[in-house]
């Protein structure tokens, strides 16, 4: 038996970005409601786990173990720089045909954005002035509580989860002094300390602070710091993190292991996308560029571990210590929302020998997304009825660059099919099942 709470009443997601993920994620959902479209590529919508053991065992869909909020109950809101509404922004994106959209038209344009908690030096390439004035950070984090108090009201809503799945911000290193406890946090948000404090982490604390849990759907540092985790201790919330794992990233992160599991040797891995949507655009600018990289870069090294076997993964970069590993993205507006990713593998085997290997993935960027969207509210939102809170780590089957506890020197599990592990035995836990190893 399930010991979870049940899914009663409505759901509120609220997104910040109004963008191509959001309004394909958006448009998505409604146009499954109606039936006339399928939630492909959801894991909650389609995959069943097997529970039970020997003769006992079935294989069942997420919702028949644990109860998950119903897509009817789903209410959106969000936040976003520019002033345009849901319907505007899929129509602009282009992602989805027109076709697609119009059925759930008069849904999406009553989806209006809020003025955004936006500082342009985290995003130097956008312009839009749908704005909150902000006399400083702790301000920006008020008003963005006030908006989560409002939206449940007008809306009738009794849970929120809130979702970022807006622009990367510029690179934020971890500082100690500032990210390390709530209190130098607040303090900084207080002081108005604009370096130290991004505006994801007003929106995050806010989310927090409201009883919403928050996930961070882009590589920004807002929730891994462990002032953030201690929020989330405070206030009994889940938290999850970072950047979507949807395209290259996920073929890294499940082709890596056959790589690994044939003990074949590794020279280097060379990554690289074209992509022209206006997250390219933003990842144009080198700073924000960075985030995204180490985000990217993390993916390999707690699968393909040089240290663990030196003959196979410790050559090839310039010190010859480790394989090299280098990821790109280049702004090819082109292409917009279909990005093509290349792969270029340089393994070797037996008696050191060299082969290659090349992938091209034509993907589109916000189809991949859209569903981890929904997973990752739909699970977080379960999460919270659970009691669970703090970095949820069964999540990280969806997220490129997984939170975990790094000052205790936890190391994060990147393998895509021991992610998958964790998650069906988290379902499986939550629905009063014994978690296991098996294979199936
Ligand atoms: N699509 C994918 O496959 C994928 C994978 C991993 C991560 N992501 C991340 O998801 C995010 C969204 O991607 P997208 O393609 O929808 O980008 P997008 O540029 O189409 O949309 C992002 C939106 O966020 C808004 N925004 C920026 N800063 C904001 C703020 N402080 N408050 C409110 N709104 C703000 C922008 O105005 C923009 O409309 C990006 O950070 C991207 O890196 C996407």
């Amino acid at each position: 038996m399930s010991n979870v709470k049940k899914a009663e009443g409505k759901l509120g997601v609220l997104v910040v970005g109004l963008g191509a993920v959001s309004s394909t994620f958006m448009t998505g959902v409604l146009m499954t409601r109606k039936g006339l479209a399928k939630p492909v590529g959801s894991m909650t919508q389609y995959d069943r786990i097997r529970v039970g053991e020997g003769a006992d065992k079935k294989y069942l869909k997420y919702n028949e173990i644990v109860p998950l909020a119903d897509l009817n109950d789903i209410v959106f809101g969000a936040w976003d720089v520019y002033p345009q509404n849901a319907y505007e922004s899929a129509i602009n994106c282009e992602v989805l045909k027109e076709k697609d959209i119009n059925p759930v038209k008069d849904e999406l344009e009553k989806i209006v954005p809020m003025k955004a908690a936006f500082d342009h030096n985290y995003a130097k390439r956008l312009t839009g002035d749908n704005v909150k004035q902000c006399a400083t950070r702790w301000d920006m984090v008020e008003q963005l509580r006030e908006d989560i108090r409002n939206f449940k009201k007008e809306n009738g809503v009794d849970r929120v989860v809130v979702l970022w799945a807006a622009s990367t911000e510029v690179y934020v290193p971890v500082d100690e002094k500032v990210h390390n406890t709530m209190a130098d946090l607040e303090a900084a948000m207080k002081a108005d300390d604009r370096e130290h404090i991004a505006p994801s982490m007003c929106y995050a604390y806010a989310a927090l602070a409201e009883g919403a849990p928050f996930i961070m759907g882009a590589p920004n540092t807002t929730v891994d710091i462990p002032a953030m985790w201690e929020m989330a201790e405070k206030t009994k919330m889940p938290i999850a993190g970072k950047d979507f794992k949807t395209g290259q990233t996920l073929v890294k992160s499940g082709f890596a292991p056959i790589i690994g599991t044939r003990c074949l040797g590794l020279n280097g891995w060379f990554s690289t996308n074209i992509l022209g949507n206006r997250d390219g655009l933003v990842l144009d600018e080198p700073a924000n560029f960075r985030t995204k990289e180490v985000s990217k870069l993390s993916t390999l090294e707690s699968i393909l571990v040089p240290e663990e076997q030196p003959d196979l993964y410790a050559h090839g970069n310039d010190e010859d210590t480790q394989y090299y590993h280098k990821v790109r993205i280049n702004y090819y507006p082109p292409r917009n929302d279909n990005k093509e990713g290349w792969d270029n593998i340089d393994i070797f085997g037996w008696m050191g020998y060299p082969m290659q290997i090349k992938i091209n993935f034509l993907c589109r960027d916000s189809i991949l997304a859209a569903p981890l969207c929904l997973d990752l509210v739909l699970l977080s939102d379960l999460a919270a009825r659970n009691g669970r809170y703090g970095i949820q780590r069964f999540l990280s089957f969806f997220l490129k660059s997984p939170m975990h506890d790094y000052t205790k020197d936890e190391v994060p599990v990147n393998h895509l099919f021991q992610q998958y592990t964790m998650l069906k035995n988290a379902i499986r836990e939550m629905g009063g099942y014994k978690a296991d190893e098996a294979i199936d």
